[in-house]
């Protein structure tokens, strides 16, 4: 069932700043060799570049609140299949927390102009919950929702 669903809106062209400001210290303090890569020989790095800060803020919305503290940019990682789609990669505390308590994320991707956009949504299996915060168990209808 859904646990949390996170979204965040980036700006291109201040991320195209922060890089031309800071250069590779600053994408590596922030963005995984993998991530790099991949932002690196596709033209207009900085869009995606700008929707992986997104989708690491926007997982942070779903979950962030109840993962260890000591977490970084580094522990959360987009990757793209063969076909293009996203997914989430999790590393150190932040991916066995989320193991721990039976997590899986889906996210999607969009940039368009000045604009990047990300949203995640935590899924928990049934019967895992965190201490302290329910997950949402029912929508309006007072049904389950299930994804996949
Ligand atoms: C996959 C597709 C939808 C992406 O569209 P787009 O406008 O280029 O995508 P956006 O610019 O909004 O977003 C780009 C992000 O989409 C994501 N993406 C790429 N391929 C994807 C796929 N197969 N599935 C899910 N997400 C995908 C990526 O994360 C990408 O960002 P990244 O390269 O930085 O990781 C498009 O390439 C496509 O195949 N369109 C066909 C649609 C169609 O047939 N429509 C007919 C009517 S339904």
């Amino acid at each position: 069932m859904i646990y949390g669903v996170g979204i965040d809106l980036q700006s291109v062209p201040q991320m195209g700043e922060a890089i031309g400001r800071q250069g590779e210290r600053f994408l590596r303090k922030i963005f995984t060799p993998g991530e790099i890569a991949y932002c690196s020989k596709h033209g207009g790095a900085a869009r995606h570049y700008a929707v992986r800060w997104a989708a690491k803020e926007a997982f942070y919305k779903a979950v962030g609140d109840v993962l260890p503290r000591k977490y970084g940019f580094l522990d959360v990682e987009v990757r793209n299949l063969p076909s293009g789609r996203p997914v989430l990669e999790l590393h150190g505390s932040t991916g066995e927390a989320a193991a721990h308590y039976g997590l899986s994320f889906r996210i999607s991707l969009s940039h368009s102009g000045d604009y990047a956009l990300a949203q995640v949504i935590a899924i928990q299996e049934a019967g895992r919950a965190f201490p302290g915060l329910e997950p949402m168990r029912e929508h309006a209808a007072g049904e389950a929702i299930r994804l996949c």
